[in-house]
């Protein structure tokens, strides 16, 4: 059977916690959109590890699949390889040959674009994700299979290259380098292809999956990004370049749709709203020069900055290369009703309950109100969702507690307030909580449903 995990917000929702606490009884753990740009966390044992573009199953010694859907840039995979094998780990990844290649001229085309781009930014990683995913979509990207076959790497190189070089200095003006060379494009790849046959990494990921699950083993697939960065369902332009959307892991691993609708898709939501970038949010809380649409300092609401900054110190939102600020915001429920549906929830997983605690009361965006309208959904496009106004439910606030004992004794620990709170929110989207995160470890979690059960 299959369990997806998928985000429902705009990522760094804890889907690499939740991929850890169910991952014991996973056979497979597979990525099936997205690359180097997620960084998904599990803490166990007084030991964190943020893994990239590895599955989070790695730290449970599970088997790692990248599927077809992915775009992998094949420098990073080593290097986090490398440092997880140094930490003790014994990461076994396979990659499909499906898959798309990140190579050097994607990540200098993101960085230029994002600069050119301005309002219409979305302040990416600048991974080359968006690069790599236009290439492919216009059939001219380079494939994992291609690092292993020199003919057709050579093919590929030559035919694309001098485009993109082009592009780089005729239409953006920058002066190219080696990433832009098709002689040591094809060395790089090569050495790439090399060590990914020496450590026999590739597979014919649908197959290979297809194979597990007949035989009776557990797959999980693990999404990145979220649903409202989906390219089809989120707040276009200011999304990733792929589907995490439950859609996005049958594509993406090659496993059919009825297998995956056939098993459980658990969204993953945390209590609150986070955002690295741009785009509107009906329910932020202040906001952050730069990245919040047509925000001035000047103007703020002294208490809600306050408030903003509790919650981004409590759940400690700033980037973790950067140090910014995330934006922060209050739970939206039409972007979790849009997220339902579009991903059909079986169950639900509600992470940082316990970042909320101490507040008085805590609210919630129940709907917005459009062109005089109450709505329940978000509205198709970006710059009617940037017009609507969240309309707020409150709750009584609950207190802070011993949140590790909450996670020991269960559901009926968990302060009264809150329950309500995590009550509504199944009761609004239709889909039973599984687990309820009060902490970043293994253990504080509230477990009700082990979907793989
Ligand atoms: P992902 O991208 O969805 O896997 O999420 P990230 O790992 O990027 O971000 C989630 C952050 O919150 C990480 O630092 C986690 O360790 C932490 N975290 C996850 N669940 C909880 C929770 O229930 N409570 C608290 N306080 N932190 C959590
Ligand atoms: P995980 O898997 C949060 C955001 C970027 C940017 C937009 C596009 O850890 O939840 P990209 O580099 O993908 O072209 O950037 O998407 N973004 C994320 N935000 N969590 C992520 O991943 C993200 N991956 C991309 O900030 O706004
Ligand atoms: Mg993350």
């Amino acid at each position: 059977m299959t369990v997806t995990i998928v985000g429902s917000q705009l990522g760094d929702e804890g889907k690499g916690r939740v991929v850890d606490l169910y991952g014991d009884a996973a056979d497979v753990v597979v990525r099936y959109q997205g690359g180097d740009n997620a960084g998904h966390t599990v803490v166990h044992d007084g030991e964190t590890y943020k893994l990239s573009l590895v599955p989070s199953g790695a730290v449970r010694g599970k088997v790692g699949v990248l599927g077809n859907g992915c775009v992998v840039n094949p420098e990073t995979l080593f290097d986090e390889l490398d440092v997880l094998r140094e930490r003790g780990l014994d990461p076994d990844v396979r990659v499909a040959e499906r898959a798309h290649v990140i190579l050097p001229y994607h990540r200098v085309l993101d960085g230029i674009e994002e600069d050119e781009k301005e309002d219409l930014a979305a302040g990416t990683t600048k991974r080359g994700i968006g690069p790599t995913y236009e290439d492919k979509v216009g059939r001219r990207g380079v494939r994992v299979g291609d690092l292993l076959d020199p003919e057709a790497l050579r093919e590929r190189l030559e035919y694309v290259v001098p485009q993109k070089k082009a592009l780089a200095e005729d239409v953006f003006g920058i002066e190219t380098d080696e990433a832009f060379d098709v002689d040591h494009l094809f060395e790089t790849c090569r050495e790439y292809g090399e060590r990914l046959a020496d450590e026999n990494m590739t597979v014919d990921a649908g197959t290979y999956l297809q194979r597990r699950v007949d035989e009776g083993d557990a797959v999980m697939l693990e999404g990145a990004q979220g649903t409202s960065l989906d390219i089809d369902h989120g707040v276009y332009p200011y999304v990733t370049s792929s589907n995490p959307t439950a859609g996005g892991a049958s594509v993406g691993s090659g496993l059919g749709p009825g297998v995956i609708g056939g098993g459980e898709i658990v969204g993953i939501v945390k209590a609150y709203l986070s955002r690295v970038g741009t785009g509107p949010l009906p329910t932020e809380l202040g906001g952050v020069e730069g990245q919040t649409p047509d925000y001035d300092p000047a103007d703020a609401d002294d208490e809600e900055e306050e408030l903003a900054t509790y919650i981004r110190d409590e759940g400690g939102e700033y980037g973790t290369v950067t140090g910014r600020p995330r934006r922060v915001g209050w739970l939206d429920v039409p972007m979790l009703r849009h997220a339902a549906r579009a991903s059909s929830f079986t169950g639900l997983a509600v992470n940082h309950v316990d970042v909320l605690a101490g507040l008085d009361e805590v609210k919630v965006g129940h709907s917005y109100e459009f062109d005089g309208e109450e709505i329940l959904t978000p509205p198709p496009t970006t710059e009617k969702w940037g017009r609507c106004e969240a309309t707020f439910e409150t709750f009584d606030g609950w207190p802070d507690v011993d949140w590790t004992e909450v996670a020991d004794e269960g559901y009926e620990a968990i302060p009264e307030n809150a329950r309500a709170y995590l009550e509504y929110l199944a009761d609004e989207l239709d889909v039973p909580i599984y687990c309820v995160g009060v902490g970043p470890g293994r253990e504080q979690t509230v477990v009700l449903e082990d979907p793989f059960e």
